[in-house]
């Protein structure tokens, strides 16, 4: 083995290391900054090593360093510039770019052997890999345009479907588990791969325009998952370990995250993928929750009760990310600690709408770690709380999720109704993304503070302060 393959080992060894020590350290939001970075200086280093080494690279610089500083700058302004609400649909377009990498390098590849070997079979793991890594590259590439559309509101968000597209999707398995067959066992045709290619993309499409615009978040980290499957297949094409061991990263632990969410949701994937949950049911439950007699509380009689409270728990959702009140609602926290209340803020696992979402958030508002409390952590800690304000959040503190029949049965939720006073902030009646009524709402120790989050925890505030 010449040194150049040695030393190409160990940058792939060093590389890798880098990559899981990076998952470790993300799992927690006091080191994932350092994960990010260790991560991103481990692939900086295997893309400067393959410039500089491999034959043909170095001789066409320029496209390397063109298209490297094109993704670098949209990279660096699209994550500068996003704002929190607006992540799925980031990490779902980056998400594609890489799938696509992944199916244009099977692409690539095959062209280039087809060419080395005219009229030869190749050889099956090849022809495996390279079809696996097309057509999971290309779905993913379609499906995460797709979902991006839905997040940003360019394509319906609504559970797109037309008579007969369930028939039309299995045609398209069918059509490519033939064409992969004869591409690996009859001949290496380039048309027919190219179809291959293009009816993956078309897959792609189809598979996600049937799921609703609220259900996305799970689907791109599903596609997230795929993402790495292709880019595993491609390093096994390329008979480099590095991109091996990062795609099993990224498809294994994108496995997991699917499998988290929709185990919080308490609902299954087949579920999230065909069911078209949380859609078309909101305006008449929300109707429905509008015949309740709610009761109204004001901000200052709201800031007394909590400023005079023992404990306070303070549960952020999906309306607080909206609103964007992190802020002061870290105003509020710090008043209240002053006065000796004793706060805590209780962290559902798929509260707002991507994992993390208000962890990320209260991190960025600078509330202490220590505050954050998962939800297995703090359930039991209700029933001894005197005030539980909930700011925006709705389906994660719905009591009908422990009734036997409702949409959201069996999802574990948040235990707020057993504090004493719960206060709700909403700016209405509208329903929660199950699109479902919430007894929560009209319960006896509830009262509800209408209006947007932000301006709602200002008054507060400003309550507590006089208080
Ligand atoms: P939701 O159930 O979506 O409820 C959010 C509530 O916030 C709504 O009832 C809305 O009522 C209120 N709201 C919206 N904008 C507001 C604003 N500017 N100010 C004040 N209130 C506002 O949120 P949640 O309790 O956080 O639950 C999350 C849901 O998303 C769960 O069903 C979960 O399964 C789902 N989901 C989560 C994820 C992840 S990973 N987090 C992924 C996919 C799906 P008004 O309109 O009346 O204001």
């Amino acid at each position: 083995m010449e040194l150049r393959d040695v030393l190409t080992y160990l940058v792939w060894l060093i590389a890798s290391v880098t990559f899981i020590l990076a998952l470790k350290f993300l799992a927690s939001p006091r080191t994932a900054r350092t994960g990010n970075l260790l991560g991103a200086a481990g692939m900086a280093l295997v893309v400067a090593w393959t410039f500089f080494t491999t034959d043909g690279m170095f001789a066409n610089w320029w496209i390397v360093v063109v298209g490297g500083a094109i993704g670098a700058v949209a990279g660096w302004l699209g994550a500068k510039r996003v704002a929190m609400t607006a992540m799925p649909q980031m990490v779902a377009i980056f998400n594609g770019a890489g799938g696509g990498a992944a199916a244009l390098v099977a692409v690539v590849e095959f062209l280039r052997d087809t060419d080395l070997h005219p009229g030869e079979l190749l050889p099956l793991a090849f022809v495996i890999a390279t079809l696996l890594g097309a057509i999971i590259g290309a779905v993913s590439l379609t499906g995460s345009i797709v979902a991006f559309g839905k997040l940003q509101g360019l394509i319906a968000s609504r559970p797109v479907k037309y008579p007969g597209s369930q028939i039309v999707t299995a045609g398209l398995f069918l059509a490519l588990i033939v064409l992969g067959v004869y591409l690996a066992a009859v001949s290496p045709s380039v048309p027919l791969f190219l179809l291959f290619v293009v009816l993956s993309l078309i897959l792609g499409v189809q598979l996600v325009m049937p799921i609703g615009g609220a259900d996305m978040p799970v689907v791109v980290s599903l596609l997230n998952s795929y993402t790495g499957i292709a880019v595993a297949a491609t390093g096994f094409v390329l008979s480099n370990y590095a991109l091996l061991i990062a795609g099993t990263l990224v498809g294994a632990s994108g496995a997991i995250l699917t499998q988290l969410m929709t185990k919080a949701m308490n609902r299954s994937l087949f579920n999230v993928l065909f069911a078209g949950f949380g859609t078309g049911g909101d305006v008449a439950a929300a109707g429905e929750e509008g015949e309740e007699q709610l009761r109204e509380i004001g901000a200052e009689d709201a800031a007394v009760l909590m400023a005079y409270g023992k404990r306070v728990i303070i549960v952020p959702g999906y309306g607080m990310a909206v609103a964007q009140a992190q802020g002061p609602v870290r105003e509020l926290m710090d008043l209240l600690v002053a006065k000796g209340v004793d706060v805590q803020f209780a962290i559902h696992p798929v509260a707002g709408r991507m994992p993390g979402h208000m962890n990320v958030l209260l991190a960025e508002a600078n509330v202490p770690y220590d505050r954050l409390k998962e939800m297995d952590e703090i359930n039991d800690d209700f029933a001894d709380t005197d005030v539980a304000l909930v700011i925006g959040a709705n389906d994660v503190v719905n009591p009908a999720a422990r009734e036997e029949g409702s949409p959201i049965s069996g999802m574990p939720i948040l235990n707020v109704d057993q504090a004493q006073k719960v206060i709700v902030l909403k700016r209405g009646r509208g329903a929660g993304f199950a699109g479902i009524p919430n007894p929560l709402f009209s319960a006896e120790n509830t009262s509800m503070l209408f209006g947007d989050a932000k301006p709602s925890v200002e008054a507060l505030v400003q309550g507590v302060k006089t208080a």
